[in-house]
């Protein structure tokens, strides 16, 4: 038996890049899904592009208003009558250094990032509460574990919604509520691409690291099995996932490593 099948998943970034590739895997497991981000026109050739498209919705919206998005909610149950797993995917990279970026930028990846998932994680929690049964999953990123240089706005979204998840999951852990955490390292998408400079301008540039990082596929098949299987946290990558353990264990050593990596 396939435990997706039927499930209404909503998945956030799911215009591009892993949330794209996400909606495929989702729509081979027979699910209902939700594609959320702000480009309509992309949903749409994200949800051309799948296999069971009767059962596809498209809802755009913005992480950043917050002021809508509890109403997005509404219109997103009342889309499938329910929602079984909310993937908050969508998010925006930063590529400059912190004295020379506007703490309004800080802000504005803040409330993408971390506001926008906490929000509609909020939202959807009292119904799965009920319901006794849902999951939640985050992809947050190995920034959220360490920080590197010119992406000190990036690294504190996604640490926070660590901290956020791992508190939430020991308060919903006995109503059976699941909680996953995603780890990515390099992922071939256009994330360094639309990485917002100093000004908040789009640096419109692949970093190497995503440039020869893995496949969004690749990384979707292996969050399909993470949700399969009730895991709590996936660090998904290549020879990147080291600096988890580096900074753990060696925590002087992998401040020197890390200052001098290149990850302009
Ligand atoms: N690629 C990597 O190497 C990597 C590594 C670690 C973590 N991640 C994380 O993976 C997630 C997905 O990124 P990606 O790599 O797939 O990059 P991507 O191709 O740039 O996708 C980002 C997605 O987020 C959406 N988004 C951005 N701002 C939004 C907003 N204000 N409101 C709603 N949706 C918004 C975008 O859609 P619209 O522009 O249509 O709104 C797009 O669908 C992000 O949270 C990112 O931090 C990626």
């Amino acid at each position: 038996m396939n435990i997706l099948e039927n499930k209404v998943v909503w998945i956030t970034g799911a215009s591009s890049g892993i949330g794209e590739e996400l909606a495929y895997a989702f729509a081979k497991e027979n699910t209902k899904i939700i594609l959320s981000a702000r480009r309509q026109k992309e949903l749409e050739r994200v949800m051309n592009n799948c296999t069971n498209q009767e059962n596809i919705k498209i809802l755009s919206l913005d992480l950043a208003k917050h002021d809508e998005l509890n109403e997005k909610t509404i219109q997103a149950i009342a889309l499938f009558g329910q929602i079984d797993i909310l993937i908050n995917n969508g998010g925006i990279s930063q590529n400059a250094i912190a004295t020379e970026t506007n703490i309004d930028i800080d802000k504005r990846i803040m409330d993408i990032n971390y506001f926008g998932s906490i929000i509609l994680t909020k939202n959807v929690l009292p119904a799965m509460l009920e319901r006794k049964m849902g999951h939640i999953i985050t992809v947050t990123s190995l920034l959220g574990k360490f920080g590197t240089a010119y992406r000190t706005g990036y690294s504190a979204s996604k640490h926070a919604l660590h901290g956020f998840f791992d508190s939430l999951r020991s308060e919903v852990y006995k109503q059976n509520i699941q909680i996953l955490l995603v780890v990515p390292g390099f992922i071939k998408t256009n994330i360094s691409i639309n990485a917002l400079s100093s000004d908040g301008s789009p640096t419109n540039k692949m970093d190497p690291g995503q440039e020869n990082g893995i496949l969004p596929e690749e990384l979707a098949i292996k969050m399909i099995d993470a949700i399969k299987n009730n895991k709590e946290e996936i660090l998904v990558g290549g020879k990147e996932k080291i600096g988890v353990l580096l900074k753990r264990f060696f925590p002087k050593f992998f401040s020197k490593f890390i200052r001098k990596q290149e990850v302009r």
